[in-house]
C-alpha cells in the first residue's frame, strides 16, 4: 500500500470539482476574521473543526456560507486562493478548474470585483510561480431565486474573459435544473461553458436536466447515474464526464462506507470518471487524499488510477494542445512507474 501511496502522490493531475470557499482552512479563516474584526461563532480552530460532522449536504452548507463570512478585501481572497495553490502544488496538481461562489459575498455586499480579483490575481501567480494552469467556474447558488442568478451573470460580463464557465451549486433538494434553464441558456449566449452540481443528493432525472436542459458539459458528482440504466448508457456512448468527491461523499453520506463507492462500477461502465476534493478543508482531505482513499476501499490497481488521472486531463476545459502536453506527461510518468 505504501508503494501505491507514494505512486498517487508523485501522479500528475488536474483537479476539476474544487471550491475554492471550501477550502478555506480553520487557520486562515481565525487569521482573516482577526485581521478584518469579525467575530466568529467558534472561539478555536478547534472547536470549529470539531463542529465539522454532517448528516447531510445543508448541514455542511450552514458552517460553509457561515466561514465565508469573514472575506471582506481583495487580499482575503487573494490568500484563500493562495493557500488552496500551495496545496495543489503538493498534491502534485498542475492544473485546476475552481469554482466560485460570487453571491456567497456579493450578498454581504463584497463587490463582485473585489471577489475576481483576488481570486484571480492569486491564479495568475499559481502559473507563473507554481506552474499550476488554472481556469475560474462561476457557480449559482441554487437556493436563490433564478433572479438573482441573472443579476450575478450580468454583474460577471466586465470579467466575462476571466471566467470559462458557470456552474450550479448548493442545495440541490428542491431545486430542480429547471429552474436555471434561462439563465444557463444565456450565460452560453455569452460564450461560457457549463457544468452543474446534480445527482449528488438527487435522482437521475436531476443528471437528466443538467444534460437536456442546461446542456452542460459535465456533471459534477453525478452519484444516481448507475440508478438509471438508460442515463448510465448515454453517459458512456457521449463520455460525458462526471467529477466524483469520494470523501466528500462519505463525509455528507451520501455513501456509508466508501467500500459502497459507486466509483469503481462507473469505471468498469466505461465512464469518464474523475477524482477530486470538493471541499477538502471541510471534508477531511486534499486530492491526494481522495484517490488514496477510494484506492484502498475499492482496491484499484495502477492502471485504474492512471486511468483517472488521464480522465482529469480529458474532462478538463484544457486548450487541446495543452490536454496532449499534460497527457505526454503522465504517458511518461505511466511508463517510468510501471
Ligand atoms: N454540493 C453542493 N453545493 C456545494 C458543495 C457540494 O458538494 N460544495 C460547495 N457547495
Ligand atoms: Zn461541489
Amino acid at each position: 500500500m505504501e508503494n501505491l501511496v507514494k505512486f498517487i502522490e508523485k501522479l500528475p493531475k488536474a483537479e476539476l470539482h474544487l471550491h475554492i470557499e471550501g477550502s478555506f482552512e480553520p487557520e486562515l479563516m481565525f487569521r482573516i476574521a482577526e485581521r478584518n474584526n469579525i467575530p466568529l461563532k467558534f472561539t478555536s480552530v478547534e472547536s470549529l473543526r470539531a463542529a465539522y460532522h454532517f448528516t447531510q449536504l445543508q448541514d455542511f452548507l450552514d458552517l460553509y456560507y457561515a466561514g465565508t463570512s469573514v472575506l471582506i478585501y481583495e487580499k482575503d481572497f487573494y490568500d484563500l486562493t493562495w493557500d488552496y495553490l500551495i496545496q495543489a502544488r503538493a498534491n502534485n496538481i498542475v492544473h485546476t478548474e475552481i469554482m466560485f461562489d460570487p453571491q456567497a459575498h456579493t450578498a454581504r455586499g463584497v463587490s463582485f470585483e473585489t471577489v475576481i480579483s483576488g481570486i484571480s490575481r492569486a491564479l495568475k501567480d499559481g502559473e507563473e510561480k507554481l506552474g499550476i494552469s488554472s481556469v475560474l467556474i462561476m457557480s449559482f447558488l441554487r437556493h436563490l431565486s433564478e433572479a438573482e442568478a441573472f443579476k450575478t451573470l450580468e454583474e460577471s460580463l466586465p470579467y466575462r474573459e476571466m471566467i470559462t464557465a458557470v456552474g450550479l451549486d448548493s442545495s440541490e433538494r428542491g431545486n430542480p435544473p429547471a429552474k436555471f434553464m434561462r439563465v444557463f441558456a444565456k450565460a452560453r449566449e455569452y460564450g461560457f461553458l457549463a457544468v452543474a452540481h446534480a445527482g449528488e443528493e438527487g435522482p437521475p432525472e436531476n443528471i437528466w436536466g443538467a444534460l437536456d436542459l442546461l446542456h452542460v458539459s459535465r456533471i459534477d458528482h453525478g452519484n444516481s447515474s448507475l440508478l438509471d440504466d438508460d442515463l448510465a448508457a448515454m453517459l458512456v456512448a457521449s463520455q460525458i464526464p462526471l467529477t466524483v468527491c469520494p470523501l466528500s461523499n462519505y463525509r455528507l453520506k451520501v455513501v456509508q462506507d466508501l467500500s459502497n463507492h459507486p466509483l469503481k462500477a462507473m469505471l468498469d461502465l466505461g465512464l469518464r470518471v474523475t477524482v477530486n476534493s470538493d471541499d477538502p478543508a471541510y471534508f477531511g482531505g486534499y486530492l491526494n487524499d481522495n484517490y488514496i482513499a477510494v484506492a484502498e476501499a475499492l482496491s484499484l490497481t495502477k492502471d485504474e488510477i492512471i486511468q483517472l488521472a488521464k480522465n482529469s486531463f480529458l474532462a478538463s476545459f484544457l486548450s487541446d494542445s495543452s490536454r496532449e502536453k499534460y497527457l505526454h506527461i503522465l504517458n511518461d510518468f505511466h511508463l517510468s512507474n510501471l
